[in-house]
């Protein structure tokens, strides 16, 4: 649909709530790329395209039937609109940026992956916390063996949630599609991944529902990764805490700032904690629990992490990087997420699909 070269790429940003909003600044204050236009049929739309000075469209079908010159797509709508109107777009040759869930079912992911196969669209899904200077150093360390062996990792997302979330546009927070387990525990999930690999079984307990809506409210989770790490994670929207990544690493206004740390990572010459980057080490590793400790802190800078998620998008967009969170990325973590709510739901284990 657009054409790439050394010119900013027109980007168009599709849902302007929250994230949206957030996602059309950055792009607007880019050299990388312009913002050409805004889709959302409420009045939030409308308002956002006034104030950036671009196209206001009511709908995905609208935009693409204007003939609009677009290179790229920043989807930032309730999760279960992401597939049709991923696919819409894909099918149109835009390349996406996909806020997660990518879809809100397996069946939707597979087939919106195979559609931008076909089409030859490049996606990135909306798991910026890959792009945090914090999961960055941790990852580095890790890889580096600055704990040895991992052989464990307890995790925790607790926060209580307002009403007004609920109330939102659509109520889309009070179903399962837009709970805590597709909005929350899915980004903790695609991290744990991306520190410590696949994960291949869960068993979760549903915690106490507060407000009586379809959609979970907690759960406790057992995991197995494929490396052999075991773990444990409490995440929990109905409980008020701390203990959340967000209010750990200060990105978010939502959140004001604990510097808490939200993962602890035990390995065979120490243990981490994450996003602090708190690394823990044996003076003498050769007198185990009863050595003196040498506690040191991860060198952590890097830039405002949704701005960094879209200099990666846009150089996926022009060729010239890798995706730091693909489409098999997001869709992982929807597998993940699956299993748990089944495990929820039956009480049962649930073995990974192909492990
Ligand atoms: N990565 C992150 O940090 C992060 C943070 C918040 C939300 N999200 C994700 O971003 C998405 C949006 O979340 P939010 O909190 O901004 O939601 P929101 O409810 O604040 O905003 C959603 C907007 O989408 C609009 N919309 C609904 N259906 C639409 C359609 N078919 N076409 C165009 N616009 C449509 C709504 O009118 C609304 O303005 C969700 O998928 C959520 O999981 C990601």
């Amino acid at each position: 649909m657009g054409s790439l070269g050394d010119t900013p790429i027109a980007v168009v940003v599709i849902g302007a709530g929250n994230i949206g909003s957030h996602h059309a600044e950055l792009v607007d204050g880019s050299q990388e790329a312009r913002l050409v236009a805004i889709v959302d049929p409420s009045d939030n739309g409308q308002a956002l395209a006034a104030r950036f000075a671009c196209a206001y469209f009511h709908d995905t079908t609208s935009l693409l039937r204007s003939g609009l010159f677009i290179d790229a797509a920043i989807i930032c709508t309730p999760n279960k609109t992401h597939a049709t109107i991923a696919g819409l777009l894909s099918e149109h040759g835009v390349h996406i940026l996909l806020e997660k869930p990518i879809t809100t079912t397996i069946e939707d992911g597979i087939r919106l992956l195979e559609t931008c196969r076909h089409n030859n669209t490049r996606m990135c899904v909306g798991h910026h916390r890959r792009c945090h200077a914090s999961i960055r150093a941790a990852k580095h360390a890790l890889d580096s063996g600055a704990i040895g062996r991992c052989i464990g990792v307890s995790g925790v997302w607790v926060a209580l949630k307002t009403q007004a979330y609920f109330d939102g546009p659509g109520h889309w927070h009070r179903d399962s599609s837009g709970d805590i387990l597709l909005v929350n525990l899915i980004h903790e999930v695609d991290l744990l991944q991306y520190l410590l690999g696949p994960i291949v079984r869960v068993h979760a307990e549903r915690a106490a529902s507060t407000r009586g809506y379809r959609g979970e409210e907690g759960a406790a989770v057992t995991l197995r990764f494929g490396s052999g790490v075991v773990g444990t994670f409490l995440a929990l929207d109905n409980a008020a805490s701390p203990f959340n990544i967000e209010a750990g690493t200060g990105e978010s206004d939502q959140y004001p700032y604990t510097a808490q740390d939200c993962y602890r990572l035990f390995g065979t010459k120490g243990a981490l904690s994450v996003p602090d980057g708190r690394l823990w080490q044996p003076a003498h590793l050769d007198q185990g629990r009863k050595s003196q400790w040498m506690d040191s802190r991860l060198n952590i800078n890097g830039k405002e992490v949704y701005g960094e998620q879209l200099r990666n998008f846009v150089a996926v967009v022009r060729g010239s990087e890798a995706p730091v969170c693909t489409g098999d990325d997001g869709l992982s973590a929807v597998v993940v997420c699956d299993a748990i709510r089944e495990s929820i739901q039956t009480g049962l284990p649930i073995m990974l699909q192909g492990t």
